[in-house]
């Protein structure tokens, strides 16, 4: 990939941040809590014709939203790791092709943690990528079968190590307060988990998806989840441990050392300009000053026939109200730790955040004012994000 160059402004709605999602979505089997765009192929499968549309869409977007710098790239799945290192260097090579790519720009693939997929690494890093983030669910066997996964703890582990020695950065995932787990039994595992990680990690708490076996399992009585208070003390808890660890939350589920934090997501979450190719990918896209939003196509085959007929797979290319854009960036910015700009908001949205909303919540604790204005939400607010939004949308 060619480096440097400077970002040309997306107009003045834009912020200078522009990133490229890549959307891989297959994976080897389906595990039951997943309601991410993956599909299980059988049969032959084309790869290289696959990453030939991916160019092509690539090329789509191009030409939408020409002159901007590249500061991240996500391939993100589904599974990218069942990926060649070559078709993941075909891609970065059409993303240089069209764009600049800045100097310290963020590469990062989502890994699986199985032996297999660690063997290609080496070909990842040579490819371009240097950052990983690796799915790697639990530090227990049992919970492991239980969450379907195709790996044990020990080739979790091994798969870590392995790509905190090949790449400059790495993250792991971790799935908490899942059925019949005891606080203890997280304390034990997180700080085993803080131990391993470097500079990075995510903690998702379980969610049961509408579509998953494991909503099927929790409707006939045979998921037990915990319940809200025990979902809190296991947020609050995990709070606890990582910020002692020196990787506080820098957003609701996401630790970092700082500086350490993933650059492609704070793209997001500051909303910035983003494309998004391949399979059900979403995009955030600057053009002539309006803020388009797309989304393509779920399923893998069809999004392939659409790229063969007209050059992308889109189903979806709205452009966002100013109304509309003000709410993304506060459901977006208010689950980052370092809040949202008010002036920014104004700007994109053409109204102002209500003084007296501020006041009310600030009075009850759950958003505070930092000395460079920004608002943010405190931490006896997380627990009520959403209905924090809510009523700063208001
Ligand atoms: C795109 S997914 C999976 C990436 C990769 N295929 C894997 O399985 O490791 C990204 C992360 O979302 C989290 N996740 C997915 N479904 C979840 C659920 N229902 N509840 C909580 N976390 C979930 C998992 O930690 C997962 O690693
Ligand atoms: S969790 Fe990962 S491996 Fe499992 S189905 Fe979802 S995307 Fe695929």
């Amino acid at each position: 990939m060619s480096t440097s160059g400077a970002a040309l402004p997306a107009g003045d709605r834009g912020n200078g941040l522009f990133g490229v999602y890549v959307h891989w979505p297959f994976c080897a089997a389906k595990c039951p809590y997943c309601d991410f765009n993956s599909h299980v192929h059988r049969g032959a499968f084309d790869e290289a014709g696959f990453v030939a549309a991916y160019a092509a869409e690539l090329a789509h977007f191009a030409a939408l939203v020409p002159g901007r710098t590249v500061q991240s790239v996500f391939f993100g799945g589904g599974t990218p790791s069942l990926m060649q290192p070559r078709s993941v260097e075909a891609i970065l090579d059409a993303i240089a092709a069209h764009w600049q790519i800045d100097r310290n720009a963020e590469v990062t693939l989502e890994a699986n943690p199985t032996s297999v997929e660690a063997e290609r690494f080496r070909g990842y890093r040579a490819a371009g990528v240097n950052r990983v983030s690796l799915g790697v669910q639990s530090l227990r066997d049992g919970p492991l079968a239980e969450l379907g996964r195709r790996h044990t703890v020990d080739e979790a582990v091994a798969a870590v190590h392995l790509a905190q020695s090949i790449f400059e950065r790495s993250s792991f995932d971790l799935i908490y307060a899942r059925p019949r787990q005891t606080l203890a039994e997280w304390q034990d595992e997180l700080t085993e988990a803080l131990w391993l990680a470097q500079g990075h990690i995510s903690l998702y708490q379980l969610t049961i998806e509408m579509g998953t076996r494991f909503y099927d399992l929790q409707r006939a009585g045979k998921l037990v989840m915990p319940g809200e208070e025990l979902g809190a003390e296991f947020y609050e808890l995990t709070q606890e441990l990582t910020a002692r660890a020196g990787l506080p939350a820098y957003e609701i589920s996401n630790h970092a050392v700082p500086g350490q934090e993933s650059r492609h997501n704070l793209l997001y979450w500051r909303y910035g300009e983003y494309v998004g190719v391949g399979p059900g990918a979403h995009g955030r896209l600057l053009i002539g000053n309006q803020r388009h939003a797309t989304a393509a196509e779920k399923l893998p085959f069809e999004w392939h026939k659409k790229v063969l007929a007209r050059g992308h797979g889109l189903t979806t290319d709205d452009i966002l109200t100013w109304e509309e854009e003000g709410d993304e960036l506060l459901v977006m910015g208010l689950r980052l730790r370092e809040g949202i700009d008010p002036a920014r908001f104004a700007h994109l949205s053409g109204r102002r955040i209500a003084d007296r909303q501020v006041r009310e919540l600030q009075a009850i604790g759950f958003v505070e004012t930092l000395p460079n204005g920004f608002l943010r939400v405190t931490d006896k607010g997380w627990p009520v994000l959403d209905a924090v939004v809510a009523d700063l949308a208001a």
